[in-house]
């Protein structure tokens, strides 16, 4: 089990207003640091006064991409108390996503540790405010000082935390999402399972063209026939056609979102049908056409559950919903966020406190 050092602050920032949050703009007053080198493992894990990297201008992250990170949440409840949802299932995926691009794993209890304690240092800077979270960023990158490709001989992980309001400016108002029959995020084969950022990195050219349009994000088609649904920037996507929900299958190349795990649970715990398979853009089409899409929404961490109201294909628009909130994905939201910020029973078993 690592040993964490801790260094306070001698300087504390002043908290921000928390009306005028944003996402991933404002960061706390400590980061959590640990080293890796072949031959030593993972060292020196220590939480310190938030502060620039230092690191050679070879180091394999600035010219081989060698990054993964995750996002998960610390909410404040009614006793003031603070509490996380399902961190080990962020700890599970990012070992996940270290294993494709040959990363050192981090043991799971370490990994945990490493975000309760961090979390305990920094925990009077999870917001108070109805729908704000502190945002919490673990991530890894490799960090060896020479120009070969190679598996990393030594690497770098670190949390970072951002008091956070809504990731997008409409808030619980439904988002626009451009289909993007142009660009792909990933293949079967690739990395699009894993949270890396190079992922990100192919995905920005699509969403700037998106942006200009008025489109808050783009729904990926696969890479292979441009057919099938993904999922959305930042985001896994579902459907309520006909009263049956369906969620594009894990097929490889698709992020498996915590959230979209735990809408699927909740879905089920409540009766619904659910189904993952594969939906192409055609199959969706029709049922925006003949109206029986009745519901659309994308789900991830930082944008909780989010409402579709408008598709645009092919520079085609198709409202969905009547550009407002339908029954299932509100109900999905006040379960999700009742649960993570402590107002309805957990039944599952998600939460963990500080
Ligand atoms: N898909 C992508 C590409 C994402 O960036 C995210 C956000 O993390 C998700 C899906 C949703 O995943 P999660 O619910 O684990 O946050
Ligand atoms: C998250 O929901 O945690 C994400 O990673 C979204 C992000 C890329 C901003």
């Amino acid at each position: 089990m690592i040993d964490i050092k801790i260094t306070k602050t001698t300087c504390p920032k002043a908290k921000p207003d928390e009306s005028e949050l944003g996402f991933g703009k404002i960061f706390t007053d400590h980061m959590f640091i640990m080293e890796y080198d072949a031959g030593k493992g993972w060292h020196d894990a220590r939480i310190v006064p938030f502060a620039n990297f230092s690191i050679h201008p070879s180091s394999t992250v600035l010219h081989y991409g060698e990054e993964i990170f995750e996002g998960l949440k610390a909410y404040r409840i009614a006793d003031g108390s603070v509490q996380l949802f399902r961190p080990i299932e962020n700890v599970r995926r990012m070992n996940s996503s270290a294993d494709r691009l040959c990363l050192p794993a981090i043991e799971e209890e370490d990994a945990l540790k490493a975000i309760t304690a961090f979390v305990k240092v920094e925990q009077d800077w999870v917001p108070h405010s109805e729908g704000a979270s502190l945002y919490i960023r673990p991530f890894m990158f490799g960090n060896d000082p020479h120009l070969g490709v190679h598996t990393v001989q030594s690497a770098v992980f670190s949390i970072i935390a951002s008091p956070s309001g809504s990731y997008y400016e409409e808030g619980l108002n439904p988002v626009k999402i451009l289909i993007e029959d142009q660009d792909v995020r990933a293949v079967r084969g690739g990395t699009g399972y894993i949270k890396c950022g190079g992922n990100y990195a192919a995905s920005t050219r699509a969403g700037h063209r998106a942006e200009q349009k008025g489109y808050s994000q783009v729904l990926w088609l696969d890479g292979v026939e441009r057919k099938y649904i993904e999922e959305v920037g930042a985001m896994n996507v579902m459907f309520k056609i006909n009263g049956e929900v369906i969620t594009p299958a894990l097929t490889g190349s698709i992020l498996p979102g915590i959230t979209r795990k735990s809408c699927i649970e909740v879905l089920k715990s409540k009766g619904y049908k659910v189904t993952e398979r594969l939906i192409s853009v055609d199959e969706l089409k029709d049922a925006m056409a003949n109206g029986s899409l009745e519901e659309a929404w994308g789900c991830g961490t930082a944008a909780v559950v989010s409402p579709i109201g408008m598709f645009m294909y092919k520079d085609v628009e198709y409202p969905v919903c009547g550009q407002r909130i339908g029954e299932t994905t509100q109900m999905l939201y006040d379960t999700l966020t009742g649960i993570q910020y402590g107002k309805i029973k957990d039944p599952f078993g998600w939460t963990v406190k500080i």
